[in-house]
């Protein structure tokens, strides 16, 4: 399929420019048929029983599970079907033994969930180091490469920043982790969706992501490890191998990060938004979007009165671009281009509150991020809206 044959699957692009993708992106009609036929043909639970329906809903949840498997690259390691990426990492905090002593390192890049559970981490004694990027929001490489010590246990970064829209080096990074025998994970809630990503070749050991960001539905995730050496979280109903009374052991493979009746209409649904992103092609996606980026950029660079945040950042960057207005609160911004142009974009900190705080914009910024259905002609007027804007304020 063509990219720009996409937009008659998404309704909601009839009336209004969608420009917060980065925070969820839409759902195309063959994702949602494909979770309402689960639900009005084969509902079932999975895993469990021999009839005739949860012989065709575990074969169509596993089926989907392997695809967004092989969608990251994943093929030689497990992947679990989380709730989100805030959940995949959880589980990652939660499922390695940490000892006093030991050291993770991260960036002030991440959003909170890829922050807060490394922060929490200190009660237990683990020292968390967070490498800062400069006042532009640029991270020097070199500082991230001299944090990671031969003490290292983890390093936990994100592979594209959701309010800048950056991609860092992550298989640089996976290098030196490699070579100081650190851990390393990839914070993928913002590159799936957007770029090839090949979970493997990066030589990451964790990959994090969100369905609901690639098309999929909400309540949809996935932790992709090379090896299944994390205590789950949970443990319970299909988990297991076996049971008694005294004890049990756990399923091999990634069964054993599912616990209880996963979302089996999620899942199938994400691995329809999989096979959609395939028809399209991740290189067109990528294309299209850096196309849009540039021109997003170069339009509100322009303009007087307005800021693009981390414009010079050089290399590879995502369709996510934050700006600010001068004289006017982000979620003002947001507010006015809302109600007279229809477009959406996100506005304030956007889960990110100390990078904010660092790059001296305590109201954070606006934030417009695109995806697969997003036009010159929205990206145009969005740039023509923020201009009478800027121009009413000076
Ligand atoms: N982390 C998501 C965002 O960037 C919700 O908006």
């Amino acid at each position: 399929m063509k990219i720009e044959e996409c937009r008659a699957d998404f309704p909601i692009t009839r009336d209004l420019i969608y420009l917060d993708s980065a925070a969820t992106s839409l759902t195309p009609k063959p994702v949602v048929q494909a979770m309402v036929e689960y639900d009005l043909r084969y509902r079932a639970n999975v895993g469990r029983g021999v009839h005739r329906l949860t012989a065709v809903a575990t074969h169509r949840y596993r089926d989907a599970r392997d695809a967004v498997r092989s969608f990251v690259g994943g093929e030689g390691g497990t992947l679990a079907v989380t709730r989100n990426t805030t959940e995949a990492i959880g589980m990652v905090a939660a499922g390695l033994a940490w000892q006093k002593g030991d050291r993770v390192v991260t960036t002030l890049l991440e959003h909170h969930s890829n922050l807060l559970p490394w922060l929490r981490l200190r009660e237990q004694g683990v020292e968390v180091e967070v490498v800062r990027p400069d006042a532009d929001g640029r991270l020097d490489p070199a500082d991230l490469e001299a944090a990671i010590r031969d003490d290292t246990r983890l390093v936990a970064v994100t592979h594209a920043s959701n309010v800048l829209g950056t991609v860092l080096p992550v298989r640089e990074i996976a290098g030196t982790c490699h070579d100081r025998g650190a851990r390393l994970l990839v914070d993928a809630a913002q590159s799936v969706p957007h770029l090839p990503v090949d979970a493997a070749g990066l030589g990451c050991d964790y990959l994090c992501f969100s369905g609901h960001k690639m098309l999929g539905p909400t309540g949809t995730g996935g932790l992709w490890m090379r090896e299944p050496d994390l205590e789950p979280l949970f443990v319970g109903g299909g988990s297991i191998e076996s049971a008694t009374a005294d004890g049990y052991t756990l399923a091999p493979g990634e069964e054993r990060y599912e616990a209880g009746t996963p979302p089996i209409a999620g899942a199938i649904g994400l691995g329809r938004a999989v096979a959609y992103l395939r028809e399209i092609g991740m290189d067109a996606i990528r294309h299209h979007e850096k196309r849009l980026c540039a021109r997003l950029i170069d339009g509100l660079a322009a303009l007087d009165g307005v800021a693009v945040v981390g414009a010079d950042a050089e290399g590879e960057r995502i369709g996510v671009v934050s700006f600010t207005v001068e004289g006017m609160h982000p979620h003002e911004v947001a507010q006015v281009l809302d109600e007279a142009a229809a477009v959406l974009v996100r506005s304030g900190h956007h889960c990110c509150q100390p990078l904010m705080e660092h790059l001296g914009l305590p109201d954070g910024t606006v934030r417009a991020s695109t995806y697969i259905y997003t036009t010159t002609e929205e990206i145009d007027m969005l740039i023509a809206t923020v201009e009478e804007l800027s121009r009413r304020v000076a």
